[in-house]
């Protein structure tokens, strides 16, 4: 693929935002939409293509909106649907785009669907939802959320029989061998887009199908329903992105591609805990070994890659040794645990550090994929993992040191989440206003690499290969496009690293770093010796 063609998801940076958590424009103590179109210039400036919103549907949110009770509307604390018509407009007049979470998996319990499913037996909605006589079907899928659920199945006094739900039991998977579901889905999908949205973040995707002895993920016929949504997009749509939510390995996540007529993006789980792994132990192997289980994909579609979300930093992806180890290290204060996972943001995960938060960032952008920002990580947001679920992670925005850090004028106990007030992470010295008139501030770092990388397909685009592995200290990755090289080295430790590396096939060549524009002189047909400072990272064209 050239640079000229490629598809505007390959280069593209995301910017993951939660509207209840990011502006609140009314002043009762909850983000909005409109709350969030006077930010948008904001997050232009942060230099990123694609907002992905969490759920904004009607919902008794006990999921925080993935429980959703009406597809076909705005939940009235964001604001309206001609409110999110317009969000859409000011982005795209802006040059970004918006993707929105699609869940298909499962609806809320407080749905229509499935109201009358539990009640009208002899309504077409019984057969929405996966009822059973007995809660001993499907004895080897797993339970998701450990921490709160004992079982898959819940029984309903109503309808006098056991549903099915992978998440929490006030969210009812709906049932994918009725056509007619399938159908449902379609429209949902026809109504936001027409509405202008550019794409789906589509939900928990392994577990559409449930089949007897299987562990219910991956099947078959689950791929057959994605692979009918991505038909009709393609069908109807141009330039919109199916994202695949997959928390799977990547040879498992390869079959949500097809052959390029499945999701467009597929998010990489698996690369993200050895990141923390690698930057930790100061060794760059759980980083070569997951990237050797990492297949090409298919041409046109591209990995989704990210240091933090929403949720926990989910540690499902690791053996049980890893795990522990990841928990003793990341989570020491059980608190910080939930479910298979760890409930805390990047910057205090990684000892609020600039230099290793920006090495995780740039580490993140050097490997194959689109990266995305989870709000509030750009300038380093504190977490509070003493609130309920991950809500923790969901905190108010920090704009400034004033009156709830800018966020909404409500009184501060109203807000729908306290904003974070403790010493270092406080808002009072981590906000937007504060970093955006300093120069070497993270957030104005993190809008420097986002600018390069974006001004350098050949992250996107380019093959990659890792030079002097045997160097576990730093890690070296050389990224190719036609005759274009970048170097991205790494130093993983608190201690000067020296490198040594054989360029010769580069001779005569200048190193030019891509982030300050300095040279570092020509490349010789002997070894080429590079200094690395403690957690030092550089991005250097091999310029012809
Ligand atoms: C996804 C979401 C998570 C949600 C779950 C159930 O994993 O990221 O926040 O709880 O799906 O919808
Ligand atoms: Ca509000």
């Amino acid at each position: 693929m050239s640079k000229n063609n490629m598809p505007w998801y390959m280069n593209a940076v995301f910017y993951e935002v939660h509207i209840r958590a990011y502006c609140d424009s009314n002043n009762d103590g909850i983000g909005d939409i409109l709350g969030l179109i006077s930010k948008l210039d904001y997050i232009k400036n942060l230099g990123v293509d694609c907002i992905w919103i969490l759920p904004i549907y009607p919902s008794p949110l006990k999921d925080d909106g993935y429980d959703i009770a009406d597809y076909y509307n705005v939940h009235p604390d964001y604001g309206t649907l001609e409110d999110f018509k317009r969000l859409i407009q000011e982005a795209h007049n802006r040059g970004l785009r918006v993707i929105a979470d699609l869940v298909l998996n499962h609806t809320s319990d407080q749905h229509h669907w499935f109201q009358t499913s539990r009640s009208e037996p002899n309504s077409k909605f019984r057969d929405y939802y996966v009822w059973s006589d007995t809660d001993d079907k499907y004895a080897d899928a797993r339970i998701i959320f450990l921490d709160t659920e004992v079982s898959n199945w819940t029984y309903d006094e109503k309808a006098g029989l056991f549903f099915w739900h992978r998440f929490y039991s006030s969210q009812p998977d709906l049932n994918y061998d009725n056509p007619a579901v399938v159908e449902e889905m379609q429209r949902v999908m026809k109504f936001w887009l027409e509405m202008g949205i550019d794409g789906f973040r589509a939900d928990a995707v392994p577990y559409l199908i449930e089949r007897e002895g299987t562990n219910c993920e991956n099947l078959p016929e689950t791929h057959q329903i994605l692979k009918g949504f991505r038909t009709y997009l393609d069908e109807n749509y141009e330039d919109k992105i199916l994202l695949a939510e997959a928390n799977q390995w990547p040879m498992d996540v390869l079959a949500y591609f097809g052959d390029g007529d499945e999701f467009h993006m597929g998010f990489h789980f698996p690369v993200m805990p050895r990141i923390y792994m690698a930057l930790r132990k100061g060794d760059a192997s759980p980083i070569h070994w997951i990237m050797s289980q990492t297949p090409d994909i298919p041409d046109n579609t591209q990995w989704c890659t990210f240091l933090r979300n929403h949720d926990e930093l989910t540690l499902e992806m690791v053996t049980e040794e890893e795990r522990q180890w990841m928990w003793a290290e990341y989570a020491p204060d059980p608190r910080m645990r939930l479910n298979l996972g760890i409930r805390r943001r990047l910057a205090p995960l990684l000892d609020n550090d600039p230099r290793k938060i920006m090495l995780a960032n740039a580490l993140l952008y050097s490997l194959p994929g689109a990266p995305i920002v989870y709000y509030g990580d750009e300038i380093g947001m504190g977490d509070n993992i003493w609130l309920y679920d991950r809500n923790g992670v969901r905190t108010p925005m920090q704009w400034n040191d004033r009156l709830n850090a800018g966020f909404s004028e409500a009184k501060p106990e109203t807000l729908y989440a306290p904003v974070i007030d403790n010493e270092e992470f406080s808002y009072k010295v981590i906000n937007v206003e504060a970093q955006e008139h300093d120069p070497h501030s993270l957030l104005n770092k993190m809008r420097h690499l986002i600018d390069v990388r974006k001004l350098h397909p050949i992250f996107a685009l380019g093959a990659y290969e890792f030079l002097a592995k045997e160097h576990t200290k730093c890690l070296c990755i050389l990224r190719t496009h036609s005759d274009e090289q970048v170097l991205c080295l790494f130093n993983l430790t608190n201690s000067v690293q020296q490198l040594s590396l054989d360029l010769a096939a580069f001779a005569d060549r200048d190193i030019v770093s891509l982030i300050d524009g300095n040279s570092l002189g020509k490349i010789k047909l002997a070894e080429t010796e590079l200094e690395l400072e403690p957690y030092e990272f550089q991005w250097l064209s091999l310029k012809c």
